[in-house]
């Protein structure tokens, strides 16, 4: 969508009096402004420099907004906490992909939808032997998810915007088969097909539980709270594996490609990854005493050069407690109630690990709060989801956020491709020495 400059401008000086420049400022709807620089390179032969993209709005877009002071989140203008208990994970996906929730027909046609692509290519089974039966899932979910591209020919112009709704379809319907697949495959337990009765969640629960050996009963309590992490986890706006889509499309590349690529930088424990390496982290501190060791754990935290960061707290963008943790902690209540949990030890010490944190003076000043991941892999492990799985369910569930960005780029006219610039500090032009006069 192209936008307009407001009335103000910014101006641009320098101290060494080569004249000033003005830039166009846009007004988002919410949000801070933008200085429009695009033009600063030909008006000044300089770049701006930003690493990390600390005040870089990459694109303008009309789905996910957050305030990071308040603590807020919404997807398409809707609270997050008010989707998360009036809508189910499809209808999350509707509202990403369509800009409104669905009415109950469209909601119908879009299950259907989603339901009748849901199996993968049955080749696909065999693409699976070439892992190792211990690979990491993220490591195999970006071949899979990659390899899609080879499969699925038939929706892969993206100037076609029919190429493009199919192929959203297809990776929303299918990311739970192969998040499933890869499960089966560590284990050695057979494929499980999916069963289109199910609901999108409960279907993926049983392709990951049951075994052809016995029935698999659907627990309602532990889908609601699978569906919950989903919609949680669907979309957080310009996020480093968002971006990694962005950039990865802007080349024009196929949208299983982009996906694979956000998969990879999601793997990180900077980003996704974070939720595993915090029940590590739990579990750390559990094997070294529990509640009685945390004291020990936040001071190496706290030690600058020990490396250790507490996993699941802190974020670039919320600088007050996450309401998905909110979310998340209370739906970790829920499961362990319904499972007989409440006792569960490792709750009890993310919750002390929380409390202590939340009044220590180095997470108070640093504005560091728990985020997402400091709650949901208490609830996925209590579902049975194995912990190196957790970032895997991250990727299904983000899968949405994804394709609609990456949708809203396609569709963009003002769309180019991405080209950061650099400051150049390595050596000036030189020429390459004989082998005998090298140092
Ligand atoms: N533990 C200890 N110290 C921390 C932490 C933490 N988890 N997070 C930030 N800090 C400190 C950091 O050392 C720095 O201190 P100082 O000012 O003394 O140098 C200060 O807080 C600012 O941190 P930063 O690294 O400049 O912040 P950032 O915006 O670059 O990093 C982050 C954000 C999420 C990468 C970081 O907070 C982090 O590594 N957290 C742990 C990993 C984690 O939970 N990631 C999941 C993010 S939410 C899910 C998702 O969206 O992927």
């Amino acid at each position: 969508m192209s936008v307009t400059p407001s009335d103000v401008k910014a101006t641009l000086s320098f101290s060494d009096n080569s004249p000033s420049i003005d830039f166009p400022i846009y007004k988002g709807t919410i949000g801070p402004d933008v200085v429009d620089i695009r033009a600063l390179y030909n008006k000044t032969g300089k770049f701006t420099y930003d690493p990390g993209f600390m005040s870089t709005a990459s694109c303008n877009s009309s789905i996910t907004y957050i305030d990071g002071d308040k603590g807020e989140l919404l997807y398409r203008g809707y609270p997050i906490e008010q989707l998360a208990v009036k809508c189910d994970f499809l209808e999350t996906c509707y509202l990403l992909l369509n800009g409104e929730l669905p009415n109950a027909t469209q909601r119908t046609d879009f299950t259907s939808l989603v339901t009748n692509h849901t199996m993968v290519h049955e080749q696909m089974g065999s693409f699976f032997q070439g892992f190792r039966r211990d690979a990491h899932p993220m490591a195999v979910l970006v071949g899979t998810v990659g390899a899609l591209s080879a499969f699925y020919h038939d929706s892969l112009d993206i100037t076609d915007s029919h190429h493009r709704d199919v192929s959203a379809i297809r990776l929303i319907a299918k990311l739970p088969t192969l998040v499933a697949m890869t499960h089966k495959y560590t284990l050695g337990q057979p494929f499980v097909y999916p069963r289109n009765d199910l609901s999108y969640t409960a279907n993926f629960m049983r392709m990951m539980f049951a075994v052809p050996a016995e029935e698999y009963k659907v627990n309602d309590v532990m889908v609601r709270a699978l569906d919950r992490i989903f919609i949680l986890h669907a979309d957080h706006e310009q996020n480093a594996s968002t971006s990694t889509v962005r950039l990865s499309g802007s080349s024009g590349a196929n949208p299983f490609a982009c996906i694979a690529a956000g998969i990879a930088c999601l793997w990180g424990p900077a980003h996704g990854g974070a939720n595993e390496a915090a029940l590590n982290m739990l579990y750390g501190i559990q094997k070294q005493g529990g509640v009685e060791k945390i004291g020990e754990f936040i001071k190496d935290v706290k030690e600058k050069d020990s490396g250790v960061k507490l996993m699941g707290f802190g974020h670039r963008v919320y600088k007050n407690y996450d309401p998905r943790a909110k979310l998340m902690r209370e739906t970790c209540h829920e499961v362990l109630n319904e499972l007989c949990l409440h006792d569960d030890p490792l709750f009890k010490l993310a919750m002390a690990q929380e409390k202590i944190s939340l009044e220590d003076d180095y997470f108070v000043k640093r504005k560091l709060y728990p985020n997402v991941d400091f709650y949901s892999g208490i609830v996925q492990r209590a579902l049975g989801i194995p912990v190196s799985l957790f970032t895997g369910i991250f990727s299904l569930a983000r899968t949405v956020g994804w394709i609609a960005q990456w949708n809203e780029m396609i569709s963009d006219p003002e769309q180019k491709i991405g080209r950061p610039r650099q400051l150049f500090i390595g050596a000036q032009r030189r020429d390459v020495p004989s082998i005998d006069q090298r140092k």
